[in-house]
């Protein structure tokens, strides 16, 4: 069943967002992509576009597997000077060269002049090359006050980061090291450092993520806050959890202006490399989740990473209407926003003809999801995070659920696979219901 209202590509393998860049009205979305089948392999950039971070547009592939090189995660920007030497405006995108027998990973530029359509790779690359096997997933931004560009990449079985400058993008001089300093899990990916507003005060401050392969309660997406000085991250506090579900991984933020509180917008794959491979064939494997305004929140016990679903998205929403779980039995369309009021705990259990299920619960200000999963046993998963006193809001989908609570200071996401045009919703407590305006 294909999600209702968000991105997964017609057909074929899709994981990491790649590239987000916005350009002229135009949202890209490049990303992991098998132009060849549902199994990770052949990896290359997908593309689609957006004038309003809501509807996507699929577009062909933007950047291919090439003489035994996949094309693997990585960033673009918008060089409006013409530094890099493609021309004042052009789109440069930064990806991992992964050579295909595993033993070679090096960072490389294409460009392209014609709104991300096509791209030709830089004859110059690799532009940066420590002749490792595991050196990936440069994220690149500019940085204003010290007029040039900064990449962040991992060396991942170091579980560790590197920062570069450049201001040319095609030379890369080492500034610093990003260290584990304790951080769970092992084998980085996908890092992403990012100058964030802390709500109710003029401040920013800087945030470092990562994801990590293996060894973190479903991942994690590991983040820390600090202070960058042009050269070097300098944290301020230890690592907490991005997001508490096991389906959130790889997330980036666009390279874009950010909206009038300051905050950019960030978008995950919701999928999971553990068990991605085990899910049934259904033509396409690998949807993202909804795009997310990002800020911090300040209290006594530290910083809290604020996530908001881009507002746009919910005007695809119909009026809320307000529903009884205890009247029994309501049979739930595939897309519904739920939404449970602060102050009273809950729970609910959906579920299809196949006996899969998903179950919910609000019990003490803890929030705990179960999904069950007869015919892909590896799907087979608890979650539970601390959801404070707010209310709580649930966004399904056909293929996913993201959770948030702690007015956007906890988010769960979790991939599903619920099948029916229309499952059963039991439970008790009162919450309003919303479907998406196209099905009300
Ligand atoms: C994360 C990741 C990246 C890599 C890409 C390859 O999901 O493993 O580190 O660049 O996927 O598809």
């Amino acid at each position: 069943m294909r999600p209702l209202y968000h991105y997964a590509p017609a057909a074929n393998w899709l994981s990491d967002p790649n590239g987000l860049v916005w350009q002229d009205g135009e949202w890209h979305l490049f990303y992991q992509y098998n132009p060849f089948g549902e199994d990770w392999g052949h990896m290359s950039w997908g593309h689609a576009v957006s004038r309003d971070l809501v509807t996507w547009q699929e577009l062909p592939v933007a950047l291919a597997e090439e003489d035994g090189t996949m094309i693997f995660s990585g960033s673009a920007v918008i060089d409006h000077q013409g530094s890099a030497g493609f021309g004042k405006g052009a789109m440069v995108a930064v990806y991992t060269g992964a050579r295909t027998d595993r033993a070679h990973q090096f960072q490389s530029i294409a460009a392209s002049t014609d709104r991300g359509r096509t791209f030709t790779k830089f004859t110059g690359n690799p532009v940066l090359d420590l002749q490792m096997a595991d050196f990936r997933d440069p994220n690149v931004f500019w940085h204003g006050p010290s007029g040039r560009w900064i990449m962040s990449v991992v060396l991942s079985e170091e579980n560790r980061a590197q920062l570069y400058a450049s201001v040319d993008l095609r030379h890369w001089d080492l500034l610093s090291d990003i260290g584990r300093d304790g951080a769970p899990g092992h084998l980085w990916e996908c890092p992403w450092m990012v100058e964030l507003p802390v709500e109710g005060t003029d401040e920013t401050r800087w945030l470092f993520k990562v994801d990590v392969l293996s060894g973190a309660a479903g991942q994690a997406s590991p983040w820390r806050v600090g202070h960058f000085d042009g050269r070097r991250f300098v944290p301020e506090t230890g690592w907490a959890v991005g997001d508490h579900g096991p389906d959130f991984y790889a997330a980036i933020g666009w390279n874009a202006a950010p909206d009038a509180e300051g905050r950019p917008v960030w978008i995950g794959w919701a999928g999971n490399h553990a068990y991605q491979k085990y899910l049934e064939p259904q033509g396409w494997r690998g949807a993202m989740t909804l795009p997310r305004r990002v800020s911090l929140r300040r209290d006594e016990s530290g910083y809290a990473l604020v996530q908001e679903v881009e507002p746009a998205c919910r005007a695809l929403f119909g009026k809320a209407e307000a529903t009884s779980l205890c009247d029994g039995c309501i049979p739930l369309p595939s897309a519904a926003l739920l939404s449970f009021p602060a102050g009273k705990d809950w729970s609910f259990r959906i579920e299809d003809d196949h006996g899969r299920s998903i179950e919910c619960a609000l019990s003490g200000g803890r929030l705990t999801v179960r999904r069950h999963d007869p015919v892909t046993p590896q799907l087979e998963h608890r979650a539970a995070m601390e959801a404070g006193k707010g209310p709580v809001e649930l966004w399904l989908d056909a293929g996913s659920l993201e959770v948030f609570a702690n007015r956007g200071g906890a988010v769960l996401t979790l991939q599903h696979r619920l099948a029916g045009e229309a499952w059963a919703l039991r439970g008790e407590g009162a919450c309003s219901v919303a479907y998406p305006a196209a099905m009300a």
